[in-house]
């Protein structure tokens, strides 16, 4: 049983003078237990298609459907809080609060708070390798790699059950590139999250369980065996 599906999605950029289809035609199933890997040159569609997954766009066609609801019917507003958690190049973590803060800041969105948030939010830093003695610094005292891990860490604190991350591992080095992947990896095999990845880098995409080649806004499927 899948956990997202994506019917028929086009998605066209229009203004008044061009317009693009940037995404064409894509049906594709996204399972938990899984990493998935999407790949294509600049232009390729690969940030729009994300867009539509994580719900921040509709499609202008079509329709990604999460839980039997089309994300264009769905309360959109609470899927991004809680159903998909995004990841990003930059790691996009507040530079004002500490790597505690950080995490249980979604937390304190949905309203939990004190010992219960900091609690959570300890596991999980400890989740993704991180030792105690970073809870209280803050993320320009700690190298890319730590960054994206507490990126991470804030993904895992809400009850997303899918993780987006667009190029997760571009601002790294090779090495902490690789133990980003594993540890998304192991979330995806051991813990049944269904992980999407946007990356031009095909030595990562080798690692994943399934790529998504895009070409021109359509996609291909590959299963790596
Ligand atoms: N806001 C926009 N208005 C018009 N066209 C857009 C807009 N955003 C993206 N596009 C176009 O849609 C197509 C797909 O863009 P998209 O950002 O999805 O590509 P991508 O595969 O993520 O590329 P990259 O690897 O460079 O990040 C491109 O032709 C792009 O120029
Ligand atoms: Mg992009």
């Amino acid at each position: 049983m899948g956990i997202l599906k994506l019917n028929d999605v086009s998605y066209t950029y229009r203004n008044r003078y061009q317009h693009v289809d940037a995404v064409k035609n894509v049906s594709f199933e996204f399972e938990r237990g899984k990493l998935y890997a999407i790949v294509g040159k600049s232009g390729s569609g690969k940030t729009t298609l994300l867009s539509m997954i994580a719900g921040l766009d509709v499609p202008t066609n079509g329709e990604v459907v999460f839980g039997d609801k089309s994300t264009a019917k769905l309360n959109r507003d609470m899927y991004r809080r809680q159903d998909v958690a995004v990841i990003y190049q930059n790691f996009n973590l507040f530079p004002l609060l500490t790597v505690l803060e950080n995490v249980t800041y979604p937390l304190e969105l949905c309203g939990v708070r004190g010992k219960e948030a900091k609690k959570r939010a300890k596991e999980k830093i400890a989740t993704v390798g991180l030792p105690d003695t970073v809870h209280r610094r803050f993320p320009s005292m700690l190298s890319g790699g730590e960054q994206q891990r507490v990126a991470i860490a804030r993904a895992l604190v809400s009850s997303a059950r899918i993780i987006l991350a667009d190029e997760p591992t571009g601002n790294l080095d090779t090495e902490n590139g690789n133990n980003i992947i594993q540890i998304l990896s192991e979330l995806a095999h051991k813990q049944g999250y269904c992980v999407i990845i946007v990356t031009h880098d095909m030595s990562i995409a080798e690692k994943s369980d399934v790529i998504l080649s895009m070409r021109d806004g359509a996609v291909t499927v590959k299963e790596n065996k």
